[in-house]
């Protein structure tokens, strides 16, 4: 047993699974659009901050520039196509969320709506934006946090009770163990 060497580029696969998230983000009528996200992670707790790198070609990052907040909302394992759908067209030409299932609520705080459905749903605004290679690093401070009633134990999630939908990348999916390991 030994280690096999890969590109460079391809070391992005090798730090996932991770769960999935819809950033939801509005235009400047208030029309939302999400896209598929599972490049995320916390920066800090005190302020709550996370960032979630996202391409300047998306149209998420046009429309979070202009109206400085989005929500995180993260999917179930019973949701890889609506992950798929969001990640798969540009809210340029599809209105994603006339195609999907998922519903939205107005959120307390930030303008742009969470999924109803969601597991997890965070208001964030926009606090800060950094170059990040080819993606950008989005940094949102969370206003308000959500998470479904029996998803939750202790803080963390009951993986008993919640399947989160895990990202491999190049279009494969896993999602948590009925149990934990410790
Ligand atoms: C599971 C999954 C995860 C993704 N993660 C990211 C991500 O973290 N950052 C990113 O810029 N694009 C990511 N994408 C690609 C975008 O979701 C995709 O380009 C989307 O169509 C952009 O939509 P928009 O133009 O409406 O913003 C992901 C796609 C999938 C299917």
């Amino acid at each position: 047993m030994g280690l096999i060497e890969v590109k460079p580029r391809s070391f992005v696969y090798l730090l996932q699974p991770k769960p999935v998230a819809i950033i939801v983000s509005i235009d400047s009528s208030g029309k939302p659009n999400g896209m598929s996200a599972a490049w995320l992670t916390p920066t800090s707790r005190d302020p709550p901050l996370l960032a979630v790198a996202i391409s300047p070609k998306r149209y998420t990052y046009e429309l979070i520039k202009q109206s400085k907040d989005f929500t995180v909302n993260i999917l179930d394992a019973s949701m890889v196509d609506e992950s798929e759908l969001f990640g798969s067209y540009s809210g340029r030409s599809v209105d994603k969320f006339k195609k999907s299932k998922l519903t939205l609520a107005r959120s307390r705080i930030v303008k742009s709506p969470y999924i109803a459905e969601a597991v997890t749903a965070l208001e964030c605004t926009l606090y800060n934006d950094y170059p990040g290679g080819d993606h950008q690093l989005i940094i949102g401070k969370v206003e308000k946090a959500y998470v479904r009633e029996e998803a939750l134990e202790e803080d963390t999630y009951n993986i008993a009770k919640v399947k989160i939908l895990l990202y491999l990348g190049n279009g494969k999916y896993t999602t948590t163990l009925d149990k934990q390991v410790t």
